[in-house]
């Protein structure tokens, strides 16, 4: 692929000073903000301080000095020396090689030979799916994508929240309120309001509280009928909770939750024993963690239950062991930070290097009016019920635009669901998002919609277009400003991993939506002369790269729309 930094570069070696080197040229050279003032710059700050000259008469001298074919143009403004390649030669081989890759165009070998295990969507299981939970999973979904494309193994695991005291709560709150025909018809929200019951009433009775914590004991000891039970709310609420998946069109490597360690704890407590990091506090086991300025990691309860962070330590090394990760994300709301600051040091403390490969990777809240969503209390908020809302939102927009089409159903789902995942992964992670469904299905607009559409437009013109072009080189200025987009996307999709923001190739696909628009709006693309194949061409590469790009966020890019 022909890679103008470099092209850049070599020229640029070949006059300046021979202290500097390939690696560190390649480095210091940056994108000018506007078209206008070039395709690429090199800034001369750092060899002033060397040459002992003003920057600005360093620029001035060594941009008379360069020359390449590719060039067209090489000026100075102040400080820096800007380059302009030749649209017509330094397209040509750009655009080719993203139609000759296809769908490969832009992957990457960072990860080659390496796993990443990401512990993503997590809900908990008697309880609705949070706003907090599609986040994790619309962002776990894209990591691993990205990680794949960059050239990792990527592993992704739903660790579900089904288990803990909660559960010995609920059983005990069944077991004397419930209704085996309400659970079956409606089983997350019937669990929620036993739950819910449960607190209530033990504020009365204190006692209910020692039932629930004895319940969830005998639980963890496999108590049989207890056992039944919960099996039969974590089969009902993961049905549930596949239908969401389902709508969002997500999948899973394996959903071992919490329970899955249940037999996996104690050996490591049993590690912790032996490296005397346990350490008794009011009858519970601890580990203490003054020297990272945290709170005590809590291990085992006076009762001898396990607990959230003991799971997530078994979790941690049963997946060192069966995966050999070289990086493990932990796609969790920011509030949990301090809990996996524990875990990972406590780790490090149990001696395992691997610990410096796990990280958490936080993120905001979901508001509506400004106010957080919560699923707690009256504000239940139903995630299947705002997907489907988003759907038929879509549905009533594609009838308006295009009553003809036909699949608008299918087509309405790919929008709808497009909309309410690119509206979280274009904000940077650790923005709280305003929800609105409006605002995210609109066509125009930094939007999931508004980068289909321009998609399934590239695709109309392909329909007419003749069926087999090659690229044979441009001159238009609106054109060339595609192509240079189009250059990035490899970039963009190994920054975009390497900095765990999906939201780098959000803004990189409407910045490519944007140009293909402009020059949609500039040009007759299917007007026949001696450009036609070049600008069908174009038209096919953008369309590749921006089908590729929704894929890796986890979005469809129908063909109409
Ligand atoms: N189930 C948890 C919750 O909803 C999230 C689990 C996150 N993952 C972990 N390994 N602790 O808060």
């Amino acid at each position: 692929m022909l890679d103008l930094k470099k092209i850049f570069t070599e020229k640029l070696l070949a006059v300046l000073p021979e202290s500097l080197e390939y690696d560190s040229v390649y480095s210091m050279i940056e994108t000018p903000k506007h078209a206008s003032l070039g395709d690429l710059a090199f800034p001369c700050f750092q060899l002033a301080k060397t040459l002992q000259e003003s920057p600005a008469s360093i620029a001035a001298e060594f941009s008379s000095k360069l020359h390449s074919p590719y060039f067209s143009k090489v000026i100075h403004a102040g400080p820096y020396v800007n380059v302009f390649f030749d649209p017509a030669k330094a397209g040509s081989p750009i655009v080719n090689h993203v139609l000759e890759e296809g769908t490969e165009y832009g992957s990457g070998e960072i990860g080659s030979g390496k796993t990443v295990v990401l512990d993503m969507s997590s809900p908990n299981i008697a309880k609705p799916f949070s706003m907090g939970h599609l986040r994790s999973t619309v962002i776990g979904n894209a990591l691993a994508s990205l990680a794949e494309k960059n050239g990792y193994r990527p592993i992704k695991i739903n660790y579900l929240g089904d288990w803990g005291t909660q559960f010995g709560k609920l059983i005990v709150a069944y077991r004397k309120w419930g209704d085996p025909e309400k659970v079956k018809q409606n089983p997350i929200g019937e669990l929620l309001k036993l739950y819910v019951q449960f607190h209530h009433e033990a504020e009365q009775s204190p006692a209910l509280e020692d039932e629930g914590r004895k319940a969830f004991k005998d639980l963890e000891s496999g108590e049989p009928d207890h056992l039944e039970l919960w099996k039969w709310f974590r089969d009902e609420s993961l049905k549930s909770f596949m239908e969401i998946y389902g709508l969002l069109g997500i999948t899973f490597d394996n959903f071992q939750g919490e329970a899955f360690y249940n037999d996996k704890m104690s050996e490591a407590v049993q590690l912790l024993k032996e490296k005397d990091l346990l350490v008794q506090s009011d009858g519970a086991e601890v580990v203490l963690m003054d020297e990272e300025g945290m709170p005590p990691c809590l291990i085992k309860k006076s009762d001898g239950a396990s607990l959230y962070p003991t799971r997530d330590l078994a979790a941690a090394i049963y997946r060192q062991r069966e995966y050999q990760f070289d990086q493990a994300l932990y796609v969790v709301g920011q509030e949990q930070r301090v809990h996996f600051n524990q875990v990972f040091s406590v780790l490090k403390k149990m001696g395992f290097e691997w610990a410096d490969a796990m990280k958490h990777v936080p993120f905001g809240l979901y508001l509506k009016n400004g106010k957080k969503m919560s699923t707690r209390k009256g504000r239940v908020i139903l995630l299947e019920n705002v997907i489907k809302e988003a759907i038929a939102l879509a549905l009533k927009n594609i009838n308006e635009k295009n009553p003809d089409l036909h699949d608008a159903e299918k087509t309405a789902r790919a929008v709808g669901v497009g909309a309410i995942i690119f509206h979280d992964l274009k904000n940077d992670r650790m923005n709280n998002i305003e929800f609105s469904l409006s605002d995210m299905l609109t066509f125009e607009g930094e939007t999931g919609p508004y980068i289909q559409y321009t998609h399934a437009r590239a695709q109309s013109i392909l329909r007419k277009a003749p069926p087999s072009y090659t690229f044979h080189g441009l001159g238009d200025e609106a054109s060339w400003e595609v192509i240079k987009q189009l250059r990035l996307f490899p970039e963009t999709v190994e920054r975009s991993y390497l900095s765990l923001a999906p939201s780098v190739l959000a803004k990189y696909l409407i910045d490519l939506s944007k140009s293909f628009n402009k020059y949609y709006g500039k040009v007759r693309i299917l007007e026949e002369n001696d450009e036609l194949t070049s600008r069908v061409s174009l038209v096919k590469a953008v369309a590749i790269v921006l089908a590729e790009g929704l894929r890796l966020l986890g979005i469809e890019a129908p063909n109409e729309m």
